[in-house]
C-alpha cells in the first residue's frame, strides 16, 4: 500500500485575515462543506492506501486528531513538529519514521491547501506513478500551465510531445517560484508544467536524496525521529535535533537539486487554494468576473472578490476592479487581486507589532 503523508502545518499567511495562527488555512478554508484539510484526507481514502501520516505542528494537533474523527477515518500516525521548519524537514520525518516500519514503503506527499475534484482521476494517476517512484525515481504531478504564475514551481520536460500521454516521464530540471519574467517565459516556451506540489518517492530514495542534497537536514531530523516519544495517537518529534534542522522548502532544499525526477502528468482540475487570487479563480466568477461570498453586494464592479464571513455585516463594492475584499469579525483585507503573494509580508510585517 501507498502511505500517504499529509503536510498540514506552516501558516497560511496569504489567505489572511480568514487564515490566522491558531486557524490557519487548512481548517479555515471550506470547500463543500469539508476544511481543505478534511478534503486532503478524503482524497486517499480508498484501497490503495494506508492510513494517512499527518504532519503538523504542535499547536494543531488535536485539530488534526478533531477533524479526522468527524469524518470518521482514523490516522496512521501524526507526526508532531516542535516548531515549523517548512516542507523539507516534515517531509523526512515522515519518509524516517515510515523507513524504520518498512523500508520499501511508497509514500504520497500531499498539501493541505488543494482542491482536486476527481479523486477518482487522481488515484488513477498515483496508481499509474508507482512503478516509476518504486524504481527510485522522485514523481512529481505536473499540470499544464495557464498563466505566468510565480507561486508554483515548474517542471522542465525532456520530451514536452509526450505531455498528454499520461504516462511518467523524466526531468530536466525543476524550477521553484520563478519571477514573473522567468515564469512567461516558460509558459510561451511550452516545455513546462506546474509541479503541483504531490509527491510520490520511495522512502529510501527519500532518505538518500536528503543525503545528497540536504546532508545537514538529515542528521538533524534523523536526531529527532530517534528521539521521538509516542503520546496518545502523536508522535512527538525530538526537540534538540529538530530545531537543528534549516527552515527550507522541500522544493528549494531537494527538488531543485536532485537529478532523479521524474512527472506524471496530471490533466484533470486541480487548484491550490493557497491566496486569494486562486481562491477567486477556484470559486468561478460569474460573467462580470466577480466572486460575492456571504453577505456581499457588487456594484458594476469587474474581477474581484467580495467576501464577508461576518452574518450581520453586508459588504459592499462600488467600482472595484480586480480587487480583494475580505471581511472577518475583528480584520479587514482590501487589495489589489495581483497582490495576492505580496500578503505575507504585511502579515509578518502586522506580527512583529503584536
Ligand atoms: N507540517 C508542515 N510543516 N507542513 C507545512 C509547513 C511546515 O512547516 N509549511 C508548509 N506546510 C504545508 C502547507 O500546509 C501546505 O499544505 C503544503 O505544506 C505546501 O506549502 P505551501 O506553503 O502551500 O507551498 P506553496 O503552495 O507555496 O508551494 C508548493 O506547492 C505549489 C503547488 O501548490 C511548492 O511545492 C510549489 O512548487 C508548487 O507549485
Ligand atoms: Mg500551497
Amino acid at each position: 500500500k501507498i502511505h500517504p503523508v499529509i503536510l498540514c502545518g506552516g501558516a497560511g499567511t496569504r489567505l489572511w485575515p480568514t487564515s490566522r495562527r491558531n486557524q490557519p488555512k487548512q481548517f479555515a478554508m471550506v470547500i463543500d462543506g469539508y476544511s481543505l484539510f478534511q478534503h486532503a484526507i478524503r482524497m486517499v481514502d480508498a484501497e490503495a492506501f494506508a492510513a494517512p501520516v499527518v504532519v503538523t505542528g504542535a499547536d494543531q494537533r488535536f485539530r488534526v486528531m478533531e477533524q479526522m474523527g468527524r469524518i470518521e477515518r482514523a490516522p496512521g500516525v501524526i507526526i508532531v513538529e516542535p516548531d515549523a521548519r517548512n516542507t523539507a524537514p516534515a517531509v523526512l520525518s515522515a519518509a524516517l519514521h515510515l523507513h524504520s516500519v518498512d523500508s520499501d514503503a511508497l509514500m504520497l506527499v500531499l498539501p493541505s491547501d488543494h482542491r482536486i475534484p476527481d479523486g477518482e482521476g487522481f488515484r488513477a494517476a498515483v496508481a499509474a506513478a508507482a512503478d516509476r517512484a518504486a524504481a527510485g525515481d522522485l514523481v512529481t504531478f505536473g499540470i499544464r500551465p495557464v498563466r505566468p504564475e510565480t507561486g508554483y514551481g515548474y517542471l522542465e520536460l525532456s520530451d514536452p510531445s509526450a505531455m498528454a500521454a499520461g504516462v511518467p516521464q523524466s526531468l530536466v530540471r525543476f524550477v521553484e517560484k520563478p519571477d514573473a519574467i522567468k515564469a512567461q517565459a516558460m509558459v510561451d516556451a511550452g516545455r513546462h508544467l506546474w509541479n503541483a506540489g504531490i509527491f510520490l518517492m520511495s522512502v529510501r530514495a527519500v532518505i538518500a536524496a536528503y543525503g545528497a542534497h540536504a546532508p545537514d537536514i538529515l542528521a538533524a531530523v534523523d536526531d529527532a525521529v530517534a528521539e521521538a516519544r509516542t503520546e496518545g495517537g502523536f508522535l512527538l518529534l525530538g526537540k534538540r535535533g529538530w530545531l537543528q534542522a534549516t527552515s527550507i522548502s522541500v522544493d528549494f532544499a531537494i527538488m531543485e537539486k536532485a537529478s532523479n525526477l521524474a512527472v506524471m502528468p496530471y490533466n484533470g482540475a486541480w487548484s491550490d487554494l493557497g491566496d486569494w487570487a486562486s481562491v477567486w479563480r477556484d470559486g468561478g466568477p460569474d460573467d462580470e468576473g466577480n466572486l460575492l461570498v456571504g453577505d456581499s453586494l457588487a456594484f458594476d464592479c469587474r474581477d474581484s472578490m467580495i467576501r464577508s464571513e461576518v452574518p450581520d455585516q453586508m459588504v459592499v463594492g462600488l467600482d472595484l476592479d480586480q480587487m480583494v475584499v475580505v471581511a472577518t469579525n475583528d480584520a479587514v483585507l482590501v487589495a489589489p487581486r495581483t497582490s495576492s503573494q505580496r500578503l505575507s509580508m504585511v502579515v509578518n510585517e502586522l506580527r512583529k507589532r503584536e
